[in-house]
């Protein structure tokens, strides 16, 4: 990413947050809450964490949360809804480019939910930087777009989205250190801008960290067989609305 792209990223995600009262429903991602519900909390960093739908999701559920945005709006309205909701002194809201930060300590779980862009985003760059970040024990859950919504065709950018065995075969990860847990397209039940009900395609790449010591190169992820079979039902076809299900049209 050039220079001039980084310095229209936060205007750009200022903006769009700034336009409306609210952007997104205020809920958490339901592959959040259906990965992590009953999970042992420890300390989460969420990336591109928006308006905290997830964060407040997080730290309700035992978790102390870095939630990181390049919208101070968004982080406002986030800091807003934990004082609301009774958390506010178990999540910790920082503005930054992502593309620009790095950790300075480690996560029993990091968090990547629709950390999209219709800007240039080095988003396995930063998914690769938090994932250095999480401890020995600990998971890597990443989520995002598998398919252009039906309703913004084009609208959308990147026009097309990476599989999950896409991001993980891009992540490079050593593969002594991560055990795949999650790595599949799940269909979603969501609501489209005119309110009508819509099936999404989501990827989700779940990954428990094993090892923090090896440094052999990754098998490609169609090789690996640890990966879990799509349940038959529960991730993906629950009615839980999504932090993306939009309160009002948006761009994507
Ligand atoms: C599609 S939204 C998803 C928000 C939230 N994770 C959710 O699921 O509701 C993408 C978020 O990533 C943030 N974002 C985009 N590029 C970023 C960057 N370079 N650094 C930090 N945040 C960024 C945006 O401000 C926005 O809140």
């Amino acid at each position: 990413m050039n220079h001039q792209h980084a310095e229209a990223v936060e205007p750009f995600w200022e903006e769009h947050y700034a336009r409306r009262e609210r952007v997104w429903s205020g809920r958490a991602n339901q592959v959040l809450v259906a990965e992590m519900d009953g999970a042992e909390p420890g300390v989460a960093l969420d990336l591109g964490c928006g308006e905290g739908g997830d964060a407040i999701w997080l730290a309700a559920n035992g978790w102390q949360v870095v939630a990181i945005d390049v919208s101070t709006t968004a982080l406002r309205r986030g800091a807003a809804d934990a004082r609301a909701a009774g958390v506010a002194d178990r999540i910790e809201w920082q503005a930054h480019d992502l593309a620009q930060w790095s950790p300075d300590r480690d996560f029993d779980l990091v968090s990547a939910q629709f950390l999209h862009s219709p800007l240039p985003l080095p988003r396995e760059d930063i998914l690769k930087t938090a994932a250095a970040a999480v401890v020995v024990g600990g998971t890597l859950l990443v989520v995002g777009h598998a398919e252009v919504p039906p309703w913004a065709p084009h609208a959308v950018s990147p026009p097309r989205f990476p599989t999950s065995a896409e991001v993980y075969d891009a992540l490079a990860l050593p593969a002594g250190d991560w055990q795949i847990e999650r790595c599949e397209e799940s269909p979603r039940d969501a609501t489209a801008p005119d309110g009508r009900p819509a099936t999404l395609l989501d990827h989700v790449l779940r990954l428990r960290r094993i090892d923090g010591s090896s440094s052999s190169p990754p098998p490609a992820a169609a090789d690996l067989g640890a990966i879990r079979p799509i349940p038959p039902s529960g991730h993906g076809s629950s009615r839980i609305r999504n932090s993306q299900d939009p309160v009002r049209p948006m761009m994507r």
